[in-house]
């Protein structure tokens, strides 16, 4: 949880952290949590931006969303700022130098998408392969910490899923994202041997603990529509692996600075102790609506029969493109029909603290989508 500035510790000798996708969803609660152990000094962000000043700005914009002190904000400098994009990598060779100097990086950048976006494999392959072959040059690194996905396992996996590096052939995958996770985890371990890599897989991230769907309203409208409509494609006793985005942070950072770690490859997960089933989200939803549960009133419906709840659109989710919101409902059909939980024995006996569950702040989670129609949320998970 969130620490008071005046119980931060600022760091003697600063660690020298690299994060990337520092205006994305993780990325800003991983930057909020490092500045909140006193990493200010030595942290520096690979930001798209035409000018670290411009850079910082984009960065202290995401870091307001995830409700940054404005006297943390403060201490950040535009000389923290790298500017490149890792779709086109010739800014490295310039930014070798300072990626010499680097303990750590936290790399959270990436197209995460389930839509067919032409840049997903350009940054999620080889932008970022790019990046981690510069960093793999250095002697001082100590750790490339690579933020992957627990879907990218693919289908067909026995849950509890365990973290293990096979994958599926890419076009098994549900979508190209998590073919192309799949396949820079796979490049980085093989082609990479001096890279000091470990990669962690979250689940689905959800919310956050304190400020809910504020800074990404990202799979939350997924509920959202399922009870609406009061039909989808999972039953009500099937279980859910979510985390808040705060949680995930805090264990990132663990698993980054940790000077020991017994894996080079973690889940991030709620895992069977941490996982809720619909039926209890359903109770928890209804209570922060003020609403009695749908319970009996819920079918569990066919992927294929998916099409049929398109005459309730309007009236049930508000005006939206039947044709999205139907293809929307296929894809995360598609991930919840998996019926995952994923395996988190690893990550806590590192000692990191056991995730909460979903029903413990998804209260938190209803109140700040209120202002938001279903169909809007739904537009962060298909940039
Ligand atoms: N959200 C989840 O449920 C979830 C679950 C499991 C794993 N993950 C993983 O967590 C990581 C972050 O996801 P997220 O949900 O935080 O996504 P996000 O909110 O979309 O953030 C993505 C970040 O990547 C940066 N980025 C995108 N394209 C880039 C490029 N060409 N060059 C440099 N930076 C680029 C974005 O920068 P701009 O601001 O410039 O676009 C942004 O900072 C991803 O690796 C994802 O696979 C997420």
């Amino acid at each position: 949880m969130s620490l008071p500035v005046s119980s931060i510790q600022f760091t003697a000798a600063p660690r020298r952290i690299l994060v990337t996708g520092a205006t994305g969803f993780l990325g800003g609660a991983v930057t909020l949590r490092l500045l909140e152990l006193g990493h200010v000094e030595g942290l520096s962000f690979l930001v798209r931006a035409a000018t670290p000043a411009e850079g910082l700005e984009r960065l202290l914009q995401n870091l307001r969303v995830h409700d940054i002190d404005e006297r943390l904000a403060a201490l950040l400098k535009p000389e923290q700022i790298l500017c490149g994009d890792l779709l086109d990598t010739h800014w490295i060779d310039a930014a070798k130098p300072l990626l010499q100097t680097l303990d750590e990086v936290i790399n959270c950048a990436a197209v995460a998408s389930f839509s067919r976006n032409p840049k997903i494999w350009p940054v999620n392959v080889e932008g970022t392969f790019a990046l981690a072959e510069a960093c793999a040059q250095s002697r001082r690194l100590k750790r490339f910490l690579h933020v992957s996905t627990a879907m990218a396992c693919g289908p067909q996996r026995q849950s509890p899923v365990a973290e293990t590096w096979d994958f599926p052939e890419p076009d098994q995958q549900l979508v190209d994202y998590t073919a192309s996770k799949a396949a820079i985890e796979l490049k980085l371990r093989n082609e990479l041997p001096l890279l000091p890599l470990v990669v962690a897989r979250p689940s689905i991230v959800v919310g956050h603990r304190r400020s809910g769907c504020k800074a990404s309203g990202s799979i939350f409208w997924v509920f959202r529509m399922g009870f609406a409509l009061e039909r989808f494609t999972c039953g009500l006793d099937e279980q859910i692996d979510v985390i808040p985005v705060d949680y995930c942070a805090e264990a990132l950072v663990e698993l980054a600075l940790k000077p020991k770690l017994n894996y080079s490859l973690y889940h991030i997960s709620a895992g069977n102790a941490g996982a809720c089933t619909f039926g209890e989200i359903d109770e928890a939803y209804a209570g922060a609506m003020g609403d009695a549960p749908v319970g009996e009133r819920y079918r569990q419906v066919d992927s294929a029969d998916l099409k049929e709840l398109a005459a309730d659109f309007n009236e049930r989710i508000g005006p939206a493109n039947p044709r999205l919101v139907l293809r929307a409902l296929k894809l995360y059909g598609g991930f919840a029909d998996l019926n995952y939980l994923f395996d988190n024995q690893r990550l806590l006996d590192e000692g990191i603290a056991a995730p909460p569950r979903f029903t413990d702040y998804l209260d938190v989670c209803v109140h700040s989508s209120r202002d938001i129609s279903i169909p809007a949320q739904m537009q962060w998970d298909f940039k």
